[in-house]
């Protein structure tokens, strides 16, 4: 059964260039309520467990550089069919594939520059949520 929850971060280059309102305006009105909330910033070590993944992948250094290069904005949402609906309000990786409307579309800067990170899957959600946020923190 696909669980109800899911984690997001508004990304660096779209804290620096102003849009947290207007993309925690969007996902609210899209349905998710925030259970969880914290403007923070990444360590390098915490960039690099996070995006451990992707540690093989030629673009690992600049997307650690990328994610502790300023704030970002953590959540937990809470929404049915949560993770996948939250990636299509995402939309795509590289912004200029991304579908009219979505918050990559509006407001990412380029690939690395992305604007915002969705959980994607039910398991990867409880333990993103649980790297950012102590029980206490989560509603
Ligand atoms: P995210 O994990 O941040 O929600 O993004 P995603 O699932 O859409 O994409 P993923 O493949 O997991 O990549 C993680 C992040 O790495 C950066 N990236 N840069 N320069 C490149 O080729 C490249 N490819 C990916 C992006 O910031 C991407 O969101
Ligand atoms: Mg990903």
């Amino acid at each position: 059964m696909a669980s109800n929850r899911t984690f997001t971060m508004i990304k660096p280059d779209a804290v620096r260039n102003g849009h947290i309102g207007a993309i925690l305006e969007q996902i609210t009105v899209s349905g998710f309520k925030i259970v969880a909330l914290k403007m923070t910033q990444l360590t390098i070590k915490d960039a690099e467990s996070f995006y451990a993944i992707h540690k093989e992948r030629p673009f690992y250094g600049e997307l650690v550089a990328y994610m502790t290069s300023g704030a970002i904005v953590a959540a937990i949402l809470e929404k049915e069919n949560a993770v996948e609906d939250f990636r299509t309000l995402v939309g795509a990786t590289n912004p200029e594939d991304a579908a009219e409307g979505t918050i990559r579309k509006k407001y990412a800067t380029s690939l690395t520059e992305n604007a915002i990170h969705g959980s994607d899957s039910d398991d990867n959600a409880a333990i993103e949520s649980a790297f950012h946020f102590s029980f206490r923190e989560q509603f």
